[in-house]
């Protein structure tokens, strides 16, 4: 995102209207599942996210575009009053994508007005929040659209695939190293240099015990092996809420992971640009909290926490493969020292408040703080997050059973 203000507002909705470009009407209007919105109601809410938060309170002359819009594009905030149902986003047809881009040219306007104008410290806060919002969204949209279309027999691509064969690709090492710490008092968190979400703060103490982080996520070719030694059938290596989904809803591998129906012993996986046969040396993706877990299990080792990772994180800053391509996949393993993008990664640390942690006042103070129940932390962002939206304090979050993010794992050891 550029530093300056002006030029960041351009590029972001840019972003997001690009990554719907290639999404028919029909595309945009579907939701396959109740955490699945469909790809025009994120271009709407993220438009009313400034109307809401900025225009609105910091414009005398704004009017909304259409104030039946509050109702349907508000996503959860109880002090901005009622709103449409979650799971009933799928049963708007109208305002249909045609009056979407009439409303996100109308919010331009009026921001790109602002943005010329001489605004307080406080709205330029505001509008770099609904930057790293709508950013936000764009990684949510790519979500949801492959779970859209993954529930088409057809099973279309979303995009073209990207090149393959790139130099730094190679494949991922036989065994993951260990980036070997120590333990001691640490500090984690954001230290307020740049932007970071309310959930990163306050910057605070935490005591590790010695302990080795792997170099790399794990693979699915180690999945398969996981897989193949009845991973999937042992209830000895799963949390009990976790057996219990595994019973109900027959998992047996990775979200989008099916057989080749003429060879059952090929894997193959729906991509966003179509369907591949699973690379063993790409890092597993699709995975939920309760996988990642009984994963770990299985190899006698175990997630890190979030305090752990974050320590190597800063150590060994840096990543790879983040949102750029026409349809992002998570690739090989090309940099063992970089934990950002591709994947990310599942902590056993459940997503609770730093301490001190204080939520902003009034209607924005409901932006993450209220979700610091029955959900774990990933970190590190992946392949569909844009460049520059993470670092290494990021505190992603999902409940454990959620595996339509682009999750993964990476191990870590006691000595
Ligand atoms: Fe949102």
């Amino acid at each position: 995102m550029p530093s300056n203000l002006a030029a960041a507002y351009g590029d972001v909705r840019a972003t997001t209207e690009h990554l719907a470009a290639p999404l028919s009407a029909e595309d945009q209007t579907i939701q396959s599942m109740a955490d699945v919105s469909p790809t025009k109601w994120h271009r709407a809410h993220v438009s009313w996210f400034f109307e809401t938060f900025v225009l609105g309170p910091h414009v005398p002359a704004y009017r909304p575009y259409d104030d039946a819009f509050a109702y349907i594009f508000n996503s959860y905030y109880e002090a901005l009053g009622q709103r449409h149902p979650r799971s009933e986003r799928g049963l708007i047809s109208r305002p249909g994508v045609a009056e979407i881009a009439r409303y996100r040219a109308f919010v331009d306007a009026a921001m790109n007005d602002l943005l010329l104008s001489d605004f307080e410290p406080r709205v330029h806060e505001l509008i770099t929040l609904g930057l790293h919002h709508e950013q936000q969204h764009q990684e949510l949209l790519l979500m949801d659209i492959k779970h859209v279309l993954s529930r088409n027999p057809m099973r279309p691509a979303y995009a073209t695939p990207p090149e393959r064969g790139d130099a730094n690709d190679r494949p991922a090492p036989p065994k993951a190293g260990w980036i070997e710490h120590d333990g001691g008092v640490v500090e984690i968190g954001h230290t307020g240099n740049g932007f970071g979400f309310d959930n990163e703060f306050p910057r605070h103490r935490e005591y590790l015990s010695p302990f080795g982080l792997a170099d790399r996520p794990v693979t699915c070719g180690e999945w398969l092996s996981f897989m193949e030694d009845g991973g999937y059938d042992r209830p000895e290596f799963w949390l009990s809420d976790g057996w219990s989904v595994v019973m109900t809803q027959g998992w047996q591998a990775p979200l989008y992971w099916f057989r080749d129906a003429e060879n059952p012993e090929q894997w193959q996986q729906f991509t966003l640009s179509g369907v591949r046969p699973v690379d063993p040396d790409e890092p597993v993706c699709h995975v939920s909290y309760y996988e990642a877990d009984a994963f770990a299990h299985w190899t006698g080792k175990r997630l890190p926490t979030e305090a752990e990772w974050e320590t190597i994180a800063m150590i060994a800053a840096g990543g790879s493969n983040f949102l750029g391509g026409e349809a992002p996949h998570p690739r090989p393993a090309v940099d063992s020292n970089a934990l950002l993008g591709d994947v990310w990664e599942w902590t056993s640390s459940s997503y609770t408040p730093y301490p001190g942690f204080r939520a902003a006042p009034g209607a924005v103070g409901e932006y993450n703080g209220k979700f610091m129940v029955s959900q774990y932390v990933l970190r590190g962002g992946c392949c569909a997050t844009p460049p520059g939206h993470v670092r290494p304090t990021y505190r992603n979050f999902f409940p454990p059973g959620a595996r339509w993010a682009f999750s993964g794992l990476r191990l870590a050891q006691d000595p």
